[in-house]
C-alpha cells in the first residue's frame, strides 16, 4: 500500500531561512540586528526545552536575543514591569512570553502589557482582531507555520473542509480563523471539535484536512480519518519509555497506523514544531523591518 507523501517541516524551514537571509543581512547593514526577548517563568519541562530551541535558531542565524529567565512564585507586577521595560527597550524588536504561565498569572493581563507591535506571538488582543478581521500584522507562530507548510506543498486548502481538534489561543483557534479567510490558500470551510464535543470521529471522518490540536498522545487513529486525507500533527508529548532519556515524543496522531490511509502527514518530531520556531524568526524579522520604518 503506498505510504503517506511526508510533510517536512525540516525542508520547508530551510526554504524560509533561505529566504530570510537577505532581509536579515539588509537589516544588520542598517544597524538594527532584529532581538527578540524570551521570558521564562518557573520549570515547566518542555518550555526550557522549547526556550532553549527557539535561542540556538537565533544565534545561529546570528539574530540577538536574551532571555529572562523568572522564579515560579515571582509575583505578576514583577513580570509586568520586566515587560514594560522591554517595551522600551530598542534592542528587542520582540517580547514572548513563554506559556503556560504559572497558575497565580493572568495570561491576559500578560499579553496585553505586551506592546502589540512587538508581540511577535501574535497573541495581544489588537493582534487578534486584526487576523480576525482578515488584515493581519502578526500571525502566531505554529498556526503561520502550518499554513507554510501546506503552501510549499502546494495542498491549497481553498473549498475544502478543515477539521481542527483543539480549540486553543495558540493554534486551535488561530488556525480555524486562517483556513476561513477569504483570501488565496484559505478560503476553507472550518469545523472546531473540543472537549465538549459529543462524537469527534464523526467529524474528523468528513476532515479533507485534519488539524490535531490537543495535546492528547496518539489519539487520532487510521479509523478517524478519511482516506487519502491530509494530517497535520500539532502534538509533541513525551511518552515515558525504557529508552536512555526515559522518555520520546510522539503526536496527537498514531503516526504508523495513519501513514497509510493518509494522502499527506507531517512527522513528529521533524514538522510543525520546526515551523513553529521559523515563523517566530520570520515574524521577529517583520517586526525589525517595521521598528525600523518608523
Ligand atoms: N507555548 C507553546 N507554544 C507557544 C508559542 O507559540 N508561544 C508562546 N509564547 N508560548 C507557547
Amino acid at each position: 500500500m503506498a505510504e503517506a507523501l511526508i510533510l517536512s517541516g525540516k525542508t520547508v524551514s530551510q526554504h524560509v531561512y533561505t529566504s530570510l537571509k537577505p532581509r536579515i543581512d539588509l537589516l544588520k547593514r542598517s544597524g538594527k540586528t532584529p532581538g527578540l526577548a524570551f521570558i521564562l517563568v518557573g520549570d515547566h519541562p518542555a518550555s526550557k526545552v522549547y526556550v532553549n530551541s527557539k535561542t540556538k535558531r537565533f544565534v545561529k542565524l546570528g539574530l540577538f536575543s536574551e532571555t529572562f529567565k523568572l522564579p515560579e512564585n515571582i509575583p505578576e507586577n514583577d513580570v509586568l514591569s520586566l515587560i514594560s521595560d522591554l517595551c522600551d527597550d530598542d534592542r528587542f524588536h520582540g517580547i514572548l512570553v513563554q506559556m503556560p504561565l504559572p497558575k497565580h498569572m493572568n495570561e491576559t493581563t500578560i499579553i496585553r502589557t505586551i506592546n502589540p507591535k512587538k508581540d511577535v506571538d501574535g497573541f495581544h488582543p489588537e493582534n487578534i482582531g486584526l487576523l480576525v478581521s482578515g488584515n493581519p500584522r502578526f500571525i502566531p507562530c505554529t498556526p503561520k507555520g502550518i499554513m507554510r507548510i501546506l503552501e510549499y506543498y502546494q495542498i491549497d486548502p481553498t473549498g475544502k473542509h478543515v477539521v481542527v481538534i483543539g480549540r486553543s489561543n495558540i493554534v486551535g483557534r488561530p488556525i480555524s480563523i486562517l483556513m476561513s479567510l477569504k483570501q488565496e490558500f484559505s478560503n476553507a470551510t472550518t469545523t472546531i471539535c473540543h472537549s465538549a464535543t459529543s462524537d469527534i470521529p464523526y467529524f474528523t471522518r468528513q476532515a479533507d484536512i485534519l488539524i490535531a490540536a490537543m495535546g492528547v498522545p496518539e489519539f487520532v487513529k487510521a479509523d478517524y480519518i478519511k482516506k487519502d486525507a491530509v494530517i497535520i500533527d500539532v502534538g509533541i508529548n513525551r511518552v515515558e519509555d525504557d529508552s536512555e532519556k526515559g522518555y520520546s515524543l510522539v503526536g496527537d496522531v498514531d503516526f504508523d497506523d495513519v501513514a497509510e490511509k493518509a494522502s499527506a502527514i507531517t512527522p513528529v518530531p521533524g514538522g510543525v514544531g520546526l515551523m513553529t520556531i521559523a515563523m517566530l524568526v520570520e515574524n521577529t524579522v517583520e517586526a525589525a523591518e517595521r521598528l525600523v520604518e518608523r
